[in-house]
């Protein structure tokens, strides 16, 4: 036995020894001395063990087979140096291991539809992910830390929260509230359970799915059907009543029964071009419309209309004038130009007085080009312009009574703007007559059928 072997070995007893009698002892001075052994000993040790780590590597260099002579040292200390590696390296796996487990988790719920919140008991938010961010319309930094009553200030969030952590069962609930920029209402449905981590802690796991613009389309189906319902049924009234009237005597007056059946075929018209707009409606709202995009010379389109036109512009002592060059090339798809056209011109005919001018303008600028149809006429408040595209919208409908119309016509127009990729500007004040313009881009159109002039 080498003497760094029984300094070792000593070291190693001693160190024993004053753990073992130290624990025994109830004495304070016993147990200090037994404890100033015990590091005596371990310094011992440790000072052996650097002395002989550094020959062994100097006579290993020089002769390898004096290693073997050191023989008690490597059994006692490769096991524990194999050991320590082991641990060393199922320490890292296990840590590589969780680094993937956590990386992969955070993966899915960043990529989540639903927002997820975990809190804890009271409701204090303890991570949110990216959705959650957008749905609440709150940061993260913002979010984490505060109470969920705080983020979703809504009485139901409260209840919903209570609930859970007394019942301990899942709850599924839908919820409308305003989020936190307050702009619009939010329609979410939270599902909400409690969870417990591996040492029994309680969290509340909190996930929102947003059902806002499922919840916006059902509303505008129902007011949809809703309108259409009440469009139809107003000349559907007034046709049974005139025809009621009319069988219960009014056919015996030449007079009042010529009234009558002219109120019922206006009725009836108003009906049918009811139902041709929904139609149009319904098919531009598809999105099957397939574009025909041809070179159009506006000049000859405009001499089509004034034709279509000309009884009414006559009936009415109106003239239609032109503001555009000729020929007027561009390129987009004729007929539903004439949609357009045709819807724009009969507001400007119905809604001007007689004897007003209408003017058709035109004009090619920076890959766009725009056709209005511009007329002296009452003009619209300002305050109604953002509605007068919505469907069966009619301004002032104690005025526009006695002007036919379904309020389709201004919808119809801005569909057809957006399938051509352009859009639809009105710009009117009340006794200021109206202009409307349809913006048309030109650019990224084939070249094939781009006109030389743009
Ligand atoms: N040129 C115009 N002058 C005055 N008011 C207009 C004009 N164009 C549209 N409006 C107003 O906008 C409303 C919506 O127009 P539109 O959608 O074409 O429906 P409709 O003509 O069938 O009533 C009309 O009811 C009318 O009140
Ligand atoms: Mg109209």
């Amino acid at each position: 036995m080498s003497f760094q072997t029984f300094v070792l070995a000593a070291g190693g007893a001693s160190f024993l020894l004053g753990l073992l009698f130290g624990a025994l002892s109830g004495q304070t001075l016993l147990r200090i001395l037994l404890f100033s052994g015990t590091m005596a000993g371990l310094l011992f040790s440790v000072r052996a063990i650097r002395r002989t780590i550094s020959r062994q590597s100097a006579s290993a260099l020089q002769n390898p087979l004096t290693i073997k002579a050191q023989g008690l040292f490597d059994d006692l200390f490769d096991p524990m140096l194999n050991g320590l590696i082991r641990l060393l390296r199922e320490k890292n796996e296990v840590s590589g291991r969780l680094a993937e487990v956590a990386s992969r988790f955070e993966g899915v719920l960043e990529h989540m539809v639903e927002g997820v919140a975990v809190t804890s008991p009271n409701a204090q938010i303890l991570l949110v992910n990216a959705a959650f961010e957008r749905i609440l319309e709150v940061s993260s930094t913002e979010a984490v830390g505060s109470r969920l009553g705080l983020v979703i200030r809504d009485v139901a969030i409260h209840q919903l929260v209570e609930e859970v952590f007394r019942t301990r069962a899942k709850v599924v609930r839908e919820i409308e509230f305003s989020g936190a920029g307050k702009k619009k209402t939010l329609n979410v449905v939270a599902t909400v359970s409690e969870t417990k981590d591996g040492s029994g802690k309680s969290y509340g796991i909190f996930l929102f799915y947003d059902m806002t613009t499922i919840r916006g389309l059902e509303r505008m189906r129902k007011d949809f059907v809703a309108n259409v319902s009440h469009e139809i049924r107003t000349p559907l009234t007034s046709i049974r009543g005139y025809a009621e009237a009319l069988t219960d005597g009014a056919l015996s007056d030449p007079e009042l029964s010529r009234k009558f059946l002219g109120i019922i075929s206006d009725q009836a018209d108003r009906l049918s071009r009811m139902v041709n707009d929904l139609l149009e409606l319904s098919r531009l709202e598809s999105g099957t419309v397939e574009l025909r995009l041809g070179k159009i010379d506006l000049g000859v389109q405009v001499d089509r209309m004034r034709e279509v036109f000309s009884s009414r512009l006559e009936d009415r002592q109106m003239q239609l004038k032109t503001d555009f060059p000729r020929p007027f090339h561009y390129v987009s798809d004729e007929s539903l130009i004439e949609l357009v056209l045709t819807n724009l011109l009969d507001n400007a005919v119905k809604y001007s007085p007689p004897g007003r001018e209408i003017r058709i303008q035109a004009r090619q600028k920076e890959g766009m080009v725009t056709v209005g149809v511009v007329d002296n006429g009452p003009g619209i408040p300002r305050e109604e312009l953002p509605r007068v595209f919505e469907r069966f919208y009619r301004v002032d409908r104690s005025r526009s009574s006695s002007v036919s119309g379904t309020g389709l016509g201004l919808s119809i127009v801005r569909h057809v703007a957006t399938i051509l990729k352009g859009r639809v500007e009105i710009r009117s004040e009340s006794g200021e007559g109206t202009t409307v313009l349809l913006h048309l881009p030109q650019k990224g159109l084939p070249t094939s059928i781009l006109p030389s002039n743009l």
